[in-house]
């Protein structure tokens, strides 16, 4: 991190996200300070916390107004302070169109291949442009006359990079989009495609996790766009102003985690999960995630069951905790999946549960990341079994738990993470019966075949921390050759 701030010199950093890093809410009359469950945000969070500056974030949180001073910013973390976060507010009625319609109902399943068909609504796109010019306005104020590098994450924000340059023309601005990036032919769906393309072009460098994103949406620009696109140069010239396109895989603090994971906290959390699952020499499988449709959480449990139909020496010695953070819960969609897991969980259970045993635990709350970790460490397995995702830093989080060098990673294939982490059971999270198979697999896995597989993992992660990932794009950005960034 001292390379990304000696590189950034006397710039402001200015992160933009929807999510917010540290959310204030009500827990009767209590205020709580939380982490999100976001994969973003837990990623990005590292880099504040070192470099310092400021993150425009959505402020979501029933108590987050009673935090902020008169500007709208607070200080965070709010025990020991490293940066601002400066928090935006949204009316019901924007939160609707711009989150919870163009982002959520639109753009996120036109980008995944989960067959949930998008929803496209032109009340929602005028929000949208509403919203994104509601977070301009924060940014500039924030950057005031000092020369910044906004660094903008997601789908949330297609339009700000267009609104920041031209109002604007000194900032420097580079996007990372979180999440796949379609072929062109789904990508045609979207009724307003061209606006989008030319909003993200406003960028000098828009970010991908894998090189297969890139070529997406050069193709994309290619078919749509008056551009000029150099595919040798991975770059898009429009309007005179270029826009380089670069993979940059996601990662996470692996050093901080594994850290914490060997920490008093966490030890006293696998005290008490153990006796809140009764695992009392039971194995566990596990799988933690918001509950998304792109995820495959049905595909899993379906798997479960198929495991102790097939394995029946697993009955009443396995325990599978599923950890479900409720996510756009005023979407249809995710109803429609929160219903379907329930009734899994329930069949399941009601299946093949024998006494006290019951074979699934389903935690559908907001865990803690001490609870999280602690879970991981107590897993034979951890499943990722994601339809479709850009990277999945749930996976890296395990490998980062695992400081005993133990434990499988049952992986889907369809992961950004599964081109790095070639040492996990790779899965196609359609076939309930590979599925199984993978978890049996690792549940009859030698012990020393978990550990080389996962000390090949943990080689991975660390070598590719979150700090290498912010380096290359702040290199990139200045032109300076990304692949000098030390380890
Ligand atoms: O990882 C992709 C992502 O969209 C993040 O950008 C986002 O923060 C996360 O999923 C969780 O989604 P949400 O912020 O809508 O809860």
């Amino acid at each position: 991190h001292e390379l990304i701030q000696a590189r950034l010199r006397d710039q402001l950093l200015i992160v933009v996200a929807n999510r917010e890093p540290y959310i204030h809410r009500y827990v009767g009359d209590v205020v709580e300070c939380i982490q999100p469950a976001s994969g973003m945000a837990s990623a990005l969070d590292p880099m504040m916390l070192a470099c310092g500056g400021t993150w425009v974030g959505h402020g979501s949180g029933d108590a987050d107004r009673l935090t902020v001073d008169a500007h709208d910013r607070i200080r965070v973390p709010p025990d020991s302070p490293r940066y601002t976060l400066r928090r935006v507010w949204l009316s019901k009625e924007q939160e609707e169109g711009y989150y919870h319609g163009v982002a959520n109902s639109g753009l996120w399943p036109l980008c995944h291949v989960a067959f949930t068909r998008p929803i496209f609504d032109s009340r929602h796109w005028q929000t949208y442009r509403e919203v994104n010019e509601l977070f301009a306005d924060a940014v500039l104020q924030e950057a005031g006359d000092r020369p910044a590098f906004v660094f903008i994450q997601d789908y949330h924000f297609g339009l700000l990079p267009r609104i920041l340059k031209r109002r604007n023309p000194e900032l420097t601005v580079a996007q990372f989009w979180h999440i796949p990036w379609p072929n062109p032919e789904t990508f045609r769906a979207l009724p307003w495609k061209e606006e989008l393309l030319d909003g993200l072009l406003g960028n000098d460098l828009l970010g991908f996790h894998l090189g297969y994103h890139c070529q997406n949406f050069l193709e994309t620009v290619d078919r749509n766009l008056e551009a000029r696109t150099d595919r040798e140069q991975s770059e898009v010239v429009r309007g005179g102003h270029a826009t380089r396109i670069r993979a940059f895989p996601i990662s996470i603090d692996f050093e901080r985690h594994s850290a914490a994971a060997a920490g008093p906290e966490v030890e006293r959390e696998m005290a008490r999960w153990r006796h809140r699952l009764k695992l009392d020499g039971k194995l566990l499988g596990l799988g933690i995630e918001r509950i998304d449709y792109t995820k495959g959480i049905p595909e899993r449990l379906r798997a479960i069951d198929h495991l102790l139909e097939n394995h029946p020496e697993f009955r009443g010695r396995l325990v599978y905790a599923q950890c479900g953070v409720p996510s756009r819960g005023h979407i249809r969609a995710y109803q429609q999946l929160d219903d379907e897991i329930d009734d899994l969980v329930e069949g399941i259970n009601w299946k093949w549960g024998n006494g006290s045993w019951r074979p699934i635990c389903y935690e559908k709350r907001h865990s803690n990341p001490a609870e999280m970790t602690a879970l991981h460490r107590l897993a034979s397995f951890c499943v990722v079994s994601s339809l479709h995702d850009g990277m999945n830093l749930v996976a890296k989080e395990f490998v980062a738990s695992r400081v005993d060098e133990d434990g499988v990673l049952v992986l889907s294939r369809f992961t950004g993470a599964a081109r790095e982490l070639t040492d996990a059971l790779l899965i196609n999270p359609f076939s309930v019966e590979e599925l199984s198979g993978a978890m049996h697999e690792a549940l009859t896995m030698p012990r020393d075949e978990r550990g080389r597989r996962m000390r090949r993992m943990r080689e991975v992660v660390a070598e590719n921390n979150v700090y290498r990932w912010a380096g290359k794009i702040v290199s990139t950005l200045l032109r300076l050759d990304p692949d000098d960034v030390p380890p």
